[in-house]
This record gives C-alpha cells, structure tokens and sequence, in this order.
C-alpha cells in the first residue's frame, strides 16, 4: 500500500492549478425508450467502465490515468480503492450485487432466486433506466447466454466478449425477463444512445479483452481510452452535465500473496471519479484516501436515490458511499 499511495502522491501535485472546476447545468432527459430520468441527490446519471487485472502502480505509470482525472471535469482520484477477490467474475458481481456470494471462480454459474436481487431490481422498482453494454457482444441487444462466441471449430473468439464480465446474463431476475434482458446492448449502441442525448441512468460498460488489458496491457488500455474515450470523458458537456462518472479496473494484477501481503497484493487499484457530481472545491478535494471496495458503487446508487444505503442487505450497507460533495474528513 506505501508504494502505490507514494506512487499517487508522486504525480499529485503536477496538478496544482491545473483547471477550474466547471459546473455544469442539469437538464431534463431521457433513457432509450424515452424514460424520464428519475432525478438523484447528487447526480441523475452513473456511468463506469471496467478494465481487467492490473496492479495500481502498472495503471498509474500511464499518462492518460494519471492525468485522467486531473484533467476530467471535477476530477478526482480514490487512491484507496480495492477489488474484492481474484479471479474476476465475483468483482463483477458485486458491482451489481454487493457480495461475490462466496464465489470464486471464473465458470458459468447462475444467480438464482433471492440471491438474484440486484441494483437492477431497485433500479427497475423505481422507473430508473439502466443498460449493460458489452463490447464484441454477439448481439445487438438482449441476453447472449453462452461463455463466449466461438469460432466454427468451437474455440473460444479471441480477444472479444466474456460472460464473466457481464454479470448482468447470470442472474435470473435478469435472464428470464426479456424485457430486462433488452437493456444488455452491444457496445455500438452505447455510442448510438451517446450521439442521440438518450443514455440510460445507469451505464455499464465493459470492454472486450484486448481493450480492457486482459490480453494485452496497460500500455494498451491505456491507448484505448485515450483513442476512444477522453474526448466524451473530458469534453462532452452532455456526459459531464448531472453527471457521476467511474473508472477502475476489476481486480489487481499480482494475485501472488493476496490478502496475506500488503499493498497491491490486497487487491489495491486505480479508480477515479469524475462528472459534475463531484464537487472539489480546492485541489487537495482531488484526492481521496478513505477506503472503498466494489460494494461502494451500490451504496452510492441508493444514496443517491433512496437516501439510505443498505437495500440489498449486503455490503451496501457497510460500504462507504464515494464522498461526492468532499466532507473534507481525509
Ligand atoms: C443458466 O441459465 C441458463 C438460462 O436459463 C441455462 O441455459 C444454463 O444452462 C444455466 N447454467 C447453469 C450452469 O446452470
Ligand atoms: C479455430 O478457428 C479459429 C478461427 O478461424 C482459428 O484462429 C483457430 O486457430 C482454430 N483453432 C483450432 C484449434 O483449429
Ligand atoms: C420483467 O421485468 C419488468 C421490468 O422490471 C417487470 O415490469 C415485469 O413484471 C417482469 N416480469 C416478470 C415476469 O417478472
Ligand atoms: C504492451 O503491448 C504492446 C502491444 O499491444 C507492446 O507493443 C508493448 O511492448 C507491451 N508493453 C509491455 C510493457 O509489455
Ligand atoms: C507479486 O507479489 C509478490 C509478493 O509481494 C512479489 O514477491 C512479486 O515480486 C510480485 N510480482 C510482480 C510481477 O510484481
Ligand atoms: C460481503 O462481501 C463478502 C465478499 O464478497 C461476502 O463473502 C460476504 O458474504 C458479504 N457480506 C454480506 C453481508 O453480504
Ligand atoms: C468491502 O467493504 C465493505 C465495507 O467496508 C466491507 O464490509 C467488506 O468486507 C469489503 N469487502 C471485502 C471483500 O473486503
């Protein structure tokens, strides 16, 4: 943990002065089949996007990451944000779920019953829009149920979607209703619903496996979201405009040692949030160190639209909510 926070600290102070810290007007719109937005405490859009088993200071040796969220509206980094097991599907559950259920493994399995209660429920419950978009998945919207798209031997497609990534097509609240299923997308579709002003409430965006770095690297990753993602993520006022943004990789690199070795062997990786919910009010609101995990995403989720956290009874309610409007308490 030393080595990763010296690593943030570093590069911390580049930052000094850097850029205002914009405000951005909310306005009134709508999800993909024209649902109005269901207006939150601090913000009326969520938007992440994951990438795949990288250590921290791998991550923030790249310049797009160290310089992402100093340089996104109201950026800020959590430099003390942890996955919360190895291998990666369990992360991916407790985005939406707040628990990995005890899982470890990487092999199909299907959510079932109780256990299958989500974010997506409460969303749903509540008329906020939501979507999941994958990219390389095989169709353009609905469920795809197998591991992965195989080529005409049967062998996995290279490089392009994973189940295991996309935790949204193993729970049966969501597998079994086809309308919940027609909100998992293509990821050509996010960029469509971009383009149209018409993104849902809660986005959910998951690379394919060359551009999350599973197959290749940070340095990879990092050409992908500056190729193809900073303009939105810096420039686009409908993207920053009431809106929460998160990026963070699913799980660390260096799995040796994990959980009996401090630092990055904890599980220890990047995240940044950035959009107009964040408020910084000077350039130390850049940084914060309090600790969070995965089940801090819900938390937050039912913060900002329950105005309490702990809805699905699992770690949401130990969580901490991501600090939006600084409590200054660092
Ligand atoms: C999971 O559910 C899907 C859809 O109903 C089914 O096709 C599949 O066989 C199930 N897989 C397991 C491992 O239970
Ligand atoms: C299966 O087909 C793919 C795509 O044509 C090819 O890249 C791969 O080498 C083949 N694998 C085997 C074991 O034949
Ligand atoms: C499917 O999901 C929709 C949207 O949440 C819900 O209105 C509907 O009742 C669900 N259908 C079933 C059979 O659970
Ligand atoms: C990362 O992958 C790229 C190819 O995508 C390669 O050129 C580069 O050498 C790799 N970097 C490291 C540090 O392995
Ligand atoms: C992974 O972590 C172990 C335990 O801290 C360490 O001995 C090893 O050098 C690390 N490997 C890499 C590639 O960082
Ligand atoms: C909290 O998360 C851990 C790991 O995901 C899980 O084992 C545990 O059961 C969760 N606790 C609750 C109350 O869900
Ligand atoms: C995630 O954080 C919550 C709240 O601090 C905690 O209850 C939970 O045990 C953490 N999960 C893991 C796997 O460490």
């Amino acid at each position: 943990m030393k080595t990763s926070v010296a690593v943030v600290l570093s590069t911390a102070f580049i930052a000094l002065g850097a850029s205002a810290f914009p405000t951005f007007k909310r306005s009134t719109p709508t999800g993909p089949n024209g649902e109005p937005y269901i207006p939150g405490k601090w913000f009326d859009r969520f938007f992440m996007i994951v990438g795949e088993n990288m250590d921290i200071w791998d991550v923030e040796s790249q310049s797009t990451f160290a310089n992402l969220w100093k340089d996104a509206p109201n950026g800020r980094v959590l430099a003390n944000y942890y996955g919360v097991t190895h291998p990666s599907q369990p992360n991916y559950f407790d985005h939406i779920a707040a628990t990995t259920f005890g899982w470890n493994s990487d092999s199909v399995v299907n959510i079932t019953g109780s256990e299958s209660f989500s974010i997506v429920d409460l969303l749903e419950e509540k008329g906020i829009s939501w979507a999941g978009y994958a990219e390389d998945y095989p169709i353009t919207q609905g469920c795809y149920i197998p591991y992965a798209p195989e080529c005409a031997n049967g062998t996995q497609v290279p490089h392009s979607y994973v189940r295991k990534h996309f935790p949204f097509v193993s729970f049966e609240t969501i597998y079994t209703n086809e309308t919940r299923c027609n909100k998992l997308y293509n990821a050509n579709m996010f960029w469509k619903h971009l383009e149209e002003g018409v993104l849902p409430q809660f986005v959910y965006f998951i690379p394919n496996l060359l551009n999350d770095g599973h197959d290749t690297n940070a340095s990879y990753f990092a050409n992908y979201i500056e190729k193809t993602w900073i303009d939105t993520f810096h420039y686009n006022d409908y993207f920053n405009a009431g809106a929460l943004n998160y990026i963070s990789l699913d799980e660390s690199g260096n799995t040796t040692g994990f959980n009996t070795v401090p630092g990055d062997n904890n599980n220890h990786i990047y995240a940044a949030l950035w959009g107009s919910a964040v408020t910084n009010r000077n350039t130390y609101d850049k940084y914060d160190f309090t600790r969070y995990n995965h089940s801090s995403i819900t938390a937050t989720l039912e913060m900002n639209w329950w105005g309490k956290t702990g809805l699905l009874g699992r770690n949401d309610t130990y969580a901490p909510v991501f600090a939006l409007p600084y409590d200054g308490t660092d």
